[in-house]
C-alpha cells in the first residue's frame, strides 16, 4: 500500500472542520484590520530564499525541498511565505507605487525538518504582511491582529518579545557578542562555531543546555540598540500596555529566519508539546531592498495552523439544512428534483437509495441535518411530502408546493 510520506499529513472529517474554522477565523480578522488576499506559487527559485531567509539559516541550510527542474531551473517548494509575497510585491512594482499595501494569505510551506509532534515536513501558515509603514504602531497591530485571532478561536498564549536592532546599532552588537563566544570557543556546539561564521546571533537561540548556560553572561542586544530603536521599542511596548496585551521580554528570541531587524515577537503555547511556536513575526525593513526593490518598511507574521488545529475551541455544531430521502424507487426523480431547488437557499443531504423510514432516521444523525424529508408513492399520489423538524421534535405533511 502506498502511504503519504513521512511528515505530510491527509487533512480531512473532523480535522478539515478545525482547518475551515481556523481560516474562515483568520480570514475574517485579517480582514476587519483592512488586508487583501494574495497567492504566490509554492514553487520558487531557490536564489529567492537564499536571500531573503539567508544561507545561514537552517532553513535554507538543511531544511529546503531543492531540486532542478526540467529546464535546468534551480528551484524549491517554498518553506515559508514571506520570501514569495515581497517577490510579487517587487515584481508587480507596488515598491515603485509607494503607499501601504496590506496582503494576506494562507497555504502550505515545506521544511525537510524530522518530524515529531507539532513539527511536519509540509505544514500550513496564515500569514500577513504590511508594506509601507515604518511606524511602530504597525508592530502593534500585528500583534493585536494574532491575538485577536487567537482570542476568537479561543486559544490562550504567552507573547516573547524582542528588539534585534538595526543597521546602526547591530553591527556593533555583534562584534561584542563574536568578541564573548570566542573567549568560550573550546566549550560551545558546532552548530554554534558555524554560527559565528555565519550569523552570530543565532547563537543566543541555541537549543544545547551547555551553550545556554555560558550565554547567561553574554552581552544582550536589548542593552545595546541605538536611540531610534530603544524609542521604538519602549513605544511598542507602551501601546501593548495600553491595550491590555501581556508580553515577556525574550532577549534570546532572534527569529530562525535572517531578514528580521527591530521587532521580533512570537507567540507560544503551553499546551501543545516542546513544538510550542503557535505564530512568530517582526519587522524586515531591508528585505524588499535586498531583493532589488525600492527601499520599504515591512511587518509580518505567520501562524502555524497545524499546532493551533489542537487547540481551537469549535464552536456547538448546530444543525443545518434539509436531508431528503425516497421510502420507494418511484419518489426517487422528485426527491432529486426537490433537492436541486432547495440547495439554492440551503444545505441539502440527500439519499439516492429507497429506504425504510426507520433506516433514513439513522442516516439524518450523521449528517447533521434540521429537517427530516420523506416522499414515498403515497405522497407522490396525494402531492404531499412528510417534514419532520429534528430540533423541535414535531412532524408534518405539507404539499409539495409549500415545500
Ligand atoms: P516561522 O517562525 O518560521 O516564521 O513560522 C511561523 C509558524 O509556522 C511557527 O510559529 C509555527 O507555528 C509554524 N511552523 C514552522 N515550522 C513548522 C513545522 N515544521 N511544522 C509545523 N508548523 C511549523 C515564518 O515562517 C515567517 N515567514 C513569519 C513572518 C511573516 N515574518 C514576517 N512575516
Amino acid at each position: 500500500m502506498i502511504k503519504s510520506l513521512r511528515g505530510m499529513n491527509d487533512i480531512l472529517s473532523e480535522d478539515y472542520e478545525r482547518f475551515t474554522y481556523f481560516i474562515n477565523t483568520a480570514t475574517h480578522v485579517a480582514q476587519k484590520y483592512g488586508f487583501h488576499f494574495i497567492e504566490t506559487p509554492l514553487l520558487e527559485e531557490t536564489a529567492l530564499f537564499k536571500r531573503s531567509v539567508g544561507a545561514s539559516s537552517d532553513i535554507v541550510g538543511k531544511e529546503m525541498y531543492q531540486f532542478i527542474d526540467k529546464g535546468k531551473n534551480d528551484v524549491c517548494l517554498r518553506p515559508e511565505g514571506t520570501a514569495g509575497v515581497v517577490r510579487a510585491f517587487i515584481q508587480k512594482k507596488l515598491d515603485k507605487a509607494g503607499g501601504v499595501h496590506r496582503f494576506f494569505y494562507h497555504g502550505s510551506m515545506f521544511r525537510y525538518e524530522r518530524p515529531q509532534k507539532g513539527r511536519l515536513r509540509q505544514f500550513h501558515q496564515f500569514g500577513v504582511e504590511s508594506f509601507g509603514i515604518d511606524s511602530v504602531y504597525e508592530d502593534a497591530n500585528m500583534i493585536m491582529m494574532v491575538a485577536d485571532i487567537l482570542v476568537a478561536c479561543g486559544i490562550g498564549y504567552r507573547l516573547q518579545l524582542n528588539s534585534l536592532g538595526d543597521a546602526n546599532c547591530m553591527p556593533a552588537y555583534r562584534e561584542s557578542l563574536v568578541h564573548f563566544v570566542t573567549q568560550c570557543k573550546d566549550e560551545v556546539c558546532e552548530d554554534c562555531i558555524r554560527r559565528l561564521d555565519l550569523n552570530p546571533i543565532r547563537v543566543l537561540d541555541c537549543k544545547n543546555e551547555k551553550c545556554q548556560s555560558l550565554y547567561v553572561n553574554a552581552p544582550k542586544l536589548i542593552n545595546n540598540l541605538c536611540q531610534a530603536c530603544e524609542n521604538d521599542f519602549t513605544k511598542l511596548k507602551q501601546i501593548l500596555d495600553t491595550n491590555n496585551i501581556n508580553y515577556e521580554i525574550d532577549t534570546n528570541l532572534v527569529r530562525g529566519l535572517d531578514y528580521y531587524s527591530k521587532t521580533a515577537f512570537e507567540f507560544v503555547s503551553d499546551n501543545i508539546g516542546s513544538q510550542s511556536a503557535i505564530a512568530g513575526g517582526g519587522r524586515y525593513d531591508r528585505l524588499v531592498e535586498f531583493l532589488d526593490g525600492r527601499p520599504t518598511p515591512a511587518v509580518g507574521f505567520a501562524m502555524g495552523i497545524e499546532r493551533l488545529m489542537e487547540l481551537i475551541q469549535m464552536p456547538e455544531v448546530k444543525k443545518e439544512g434539509y436531508y431528503i430521502g425516497a421510502l420507494d424507487e418511484d419518489a426517487i426523480d422528485l426527491v432529486v428534483q426537490l433537492a436541486q431547488k432547495k440547495r439554492k437557499t440551503d444545505k441539502v443531504n440527500i439519499e439516492y437509495k429507497a429506504k425504510n423510514f426507520k433506516n433514513h432516521m439513522k442516516a439524518v444523525d450523521k449528517v447533521n441535518a434540521k429537517y427530516f424529508c420523506i416522499i414515498g408513492s403515497n405522497e407522490i399520489q396525494s402531492g404531499t411530502i412528510i417534514v419532520k423538524d429534528i430540533e423541535n421534535k414535531t412532524e408534518e405533511k405539507i404539499t409539495i408546493q409549500e415545500f
